[in-house]
């Protein structure tokens, strides 16, 4: 739009001291100089009218519907500014002091004498006319903690006498390691904030980066290290960014832990002082941690209730999160990739981006901060945001047959799972080089002509013919010591010189960071997606890393591995979406182990747990669900007793439990006998009468397995008009009834129809009723004995 400003005798300070900044305008600070023409100023205050009016109609969309003429000109300046408008801006020239508003939450950060830029406020939205002093550098504690290290810096390298986690820390060449970084300039425009920092005097940049999803308020962060000092130098810790939480001592941490078959486990404990470590250093994302967090005040029991700051890293690298009280009982996060055995040569000339680093807030406790995360991973995240497809029922072969595929199994299952209307047959696992069970193959990407001795192409098009999408595991990363691509290049692993190399699986990883490993895997993949009609592709990944080394490259920059194999891992789903749009990924890493941000914003969908026991799932879709949407949590029902825990549960009990994401079916169909496929035929249709609820609605965790014999989710459409309610009973004791569901999320005013999907609910319970009643009485279902389930449906009318 052109209005560029150079701060500080700014002209827009001459009709008031705060300007808002919209998309399109640019403003560049520090030594301002606006050079505003007659045009600027019009196109200034029309965008002031244009956010006021988004406001306005964000808040009143229903009442403006019925305006009329006035109300149809605010509403189609509104719905133009819903569409394009990014997170509303303000800078206090005068004050430095920034303020991003998206959502419900305001965020303001702000320079202070000393040039450090420091967090002022994270929090529910304040009124946009509330006024913020100029940050202050901070009082310290005694000489043993001096302002450096209880200052709430944004981003601080480490120098000085810095205590605390640094963002960023560097060595120099002549053994310098001292930086200490201020604010140079900053840039506003198009939805993003730009502010730079630079060293007391070397020539190291530090560009942080802000962009805040305007309906969520979710804060986006970044930070950009650039190197002009004419040598490199080497990244020994570098962080995407710090958030700051208001100053506190009842806060409360929750975070994820796991292991195979057993992720996604909730834990919480109080934040005390000294430094909770939440980390992968496998080289991956890994599910013994999850690269996510919430803390809100340990007194809240309710989960939508009181305050909550969350965030999500964007990697799928080994990474960290570091949660630290300082000693004036400040709390600050700071994430990125983990330090541990890290380092990064940056050239000269050359910039090092971080990966991002989300936050959020919600005044509406852990539930709502969940669905805010749900949002705006289906909104803004995944690829095809905001409008990523339903995930479609699919059909995989693994727990059926395992490495034992061949075309007449695969077709004769095919046949089966069509019957149920199945949408898409995935072949999982044992299709490609010498393959017949973990010992070998990987690597090895040509068809094993043993067991399709005509290639791919005539199951693919019997899957077709049935009226399916056909998709096809994959493990690109991985290879076995017993396959023709290790003979050939048993350099291509990831190893260290003369040192022995730990199997996993009895597979080693690919290094993924050398150009070669690189290529061979765009090119093999690029051959099957282009020679095979495939909608799907199912990327596995069934190990950590061991000995991570790169001796292929000078020692300075053998520990880039770490974040040249993930850049090369996105680069190479970033291809292969652009050349074949049509194939859908799901990241699957042995369930659970690459689940994050980073991997979501390039994948359609992903595998939570190996673990298909549809009780464990109760525990780990719970959990699944704190940081993401069911919507990309695929779910399968398999054989009953599971293969897991050796449990027998009845085929609607799997259905209803895997019906809480993204249902697959993963039994062997051969051994089904009619009434299975006449109860599966009739579940997948009622799935596909709730799956627009159950993936894109609010999900409403009203009883957790982890509190109770009971488990209620319920999930209400974003049109209000469905809501599907999910019970299960684990155990019935001493006599008791089922607990009382309350609803939530209702509209008070509003009547539903109230119909059970499956099993029943309880005697007498009304027909209909209205949302005020179903949110208030309450209902019951009829549930009694050991892992019994039932589902019913709300519909608004
Ligand atoms: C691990 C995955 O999670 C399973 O679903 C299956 O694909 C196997 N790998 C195949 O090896």
């Amino acid at each position: 739009m052109g209005v560029s400003c150079h701060a500080t005798d700014c002209m827009a300070n001459y009709f008031f001291n705060k300007i808002v900044v919209n998309g399109g305008m640019f403003c560049e600070a520090q030594h301002c100089f606006w050079k505003v023409s007659i045009m600027n100023v019009i196109s200034l205050l029309a965008g002031v009218v244009l956010k006021l009016s988004y406001h306005f109609v964000q808040k009143s969309l229903i009442r403006l519907s019925v305006l009329g003429i006035f109300g149809s000109v605010l509403l189609t300046a509104s719905s133009l500014a819903a569409q394009t408008a990014p997170a509303r801006m303000h800078f206090d020239v005068d004050a430095k002091v920034f303020r991003l508003d998206g959502g419900d939450v305001t965020y303001v950060l702000g320079v202070n004498g000393e040039g450090q830029v420091q967090t002022l406020y994270w929090g529910k939205h304040l009124p946009e006319a509330e006024h913020f002093d100029a940050a202050r550098p901070s009082q310290g504690n005694a000489s043993f903690d001096p302002p450096v290290t209880t200052t709430p810096h944004e981003y601080v390298g480490w120098g000085g006498a810095l205590y605390v986690q640094p963002d960023l820390k560097i060595t120099f060449p002549d053994g310098n390691r001292d930086l200490v970084l201020k604010y140079v300039s900053n840039k506003v425009g198009d939805g993003e904030l730009a502010i730079m920092m630079k060293d007391i005097s070397r020539e190291v940049y530090v560009t942080l980066q802000y962009q805040m999803d305007p309906e969520t308020g979710i804060l986006r962060r970044s930070a950009e290290v650039e190197n002009r000092t004419g040598a490199p130098f080497t990244i020994e810790q570098v962080a995407s960014g710090t958030w700051n939480l208001p100053r506190g001592t009842d806060y409360r941490l929750h975070y994820v832990t796991g292991r195979w078959a057993g992720e996604w486990h909730l834990q919480e404990q109080p934040v005390h002082g000294g430094m909770t470590v939440l980390e992968s250093r496998r080289g991956t994302t890994g599910s013994q941690n999850n690269p996510w967090f919430m803390i809100d005040h340990a007194i809240t029991k309710d989960q939508d209730e009181g305050s909550v700051w969350f965030g999500a890293l964007g990697w799928s690298g080994s990474w960290q999160i570091a949660v630290e009280q300082d000693a004036l009982q400040q709390v600050r996060v700071t994430g990125g990739p983990n330090a541990f055995d890290f380092s990064y040569l940056v050239k000269k000339g050359d910039r090092f981006q971080t990966p991002y680093f989300y936050g959020g807030y919600s005044s509406h406790g852990v539930g709502d901060a969940s669905r805010l995360l749900h949002r705006f991973e289906v909104d803004s995240l995944l690829p095809h945001a905001p409008t990523p497809k339903l995930r479609p029922v699919l059909y995989n072969s693994w727990e059926a047959t395992e490495f034992r595929v061949d075309e007449p199994g695969q077709v004769a299952l095919a046949e089966k799972a069509a019957t149920l209307g199945v949408e898409r047959f995935v072949m999982d696992d044992g299709w490609f080089g010498q393959r017949k069970d973990d010992h070998a193959g990987l690597g090895d990407w040509y068809v094993n002509p043993q067991k399709f001795p005509n290639g791919l192409k005539p199951l693919i098009n019997k899957v077709h013919s049935l009226g399916m999408e056909f998709g096809l595991w994959v493990e690109p990363e991985m290879v076995n010591p017993d396959s023709d691509l290790y003979r050939k290049h048993p350099d291509w692993v990831l190893n260290f010189s003369g040192r022995p190399q730990t199997e996993g699986r009895n597979q080693l990883v690919l290094n993924l960071a050398r150009p070669d490993v690189h290529a061979y895997v765009l090119q093999w993949l690029d051959k099957l997606l282009t020679e095979n009609d495939i909608s799907f592709i199912k990327w596995d990944y069934n190990r950590n890393w061991a000995e991570p080394g790169w001796p292929a490259v000078p020692v300075g920059e053998q520990k880039n591995v770490y974040v040249d194999f993930t850049r090369n891992f996105y680069d190479i789903l970033e291809q292969m979406r652009k050349k074949h749009p049509n194939t859908e990924f799901e990241s699957c890493s042995g369930g659970g182990s690459r689940v994050d941000l980073g991997v979501m914003h390039l994948t359609d969908e992903v595998w939570p747990s190996d673990n298909t026991d549809a009780y464990d799932r109760q525990f780990i879709q719970e959990g699944f669900t704190y940081a993401y949407t069911p919507g990309v949590m695929m779910a399968w029902v398999t054989d009953s007793p599971n293969w897991v825990n050796h449990r027998t549960l009845s085929l609607d009990y799997r259905f209803l439990s895997a019906m809480q994401g993204s249902l697959g079916i993963g039994a062997n169909l051969n051994n089904w006998k009619p009434e299975d496929f006449a109860t599966a035929k009739q579940m997948v249709a009622t799935y596909k009468g709730i799956r627009e609820t159950v993936q894109r609605g609010s999900l409403y965790r009203l009883m957790s397995p982890r509190e109770g014999e009971a488990t209620v989710t319920e999930s209400v459409s974003r049109d209000g008009k469905q809501a599907v309610t999910f019970a299960f009973l684990h155990s019935s004791t001493q006599n008791y009834p089922f607990p009382r569901i309350y609803l939530r999320g209702l509209d008070e005013n509003a009547v539903y129809d109230l119909k059970a999907i499956s099993g029943k609910l309880s005697p007498g319970t009304p027909a209909f009723a209205s949302g005020a009643y179903l949110m208030n009485f309450g209902v019951d279902v009829d549930l009694r004995g050991d892992f019994q389930a039932m589902a019913f449906t709300l519909s608004r009318r």
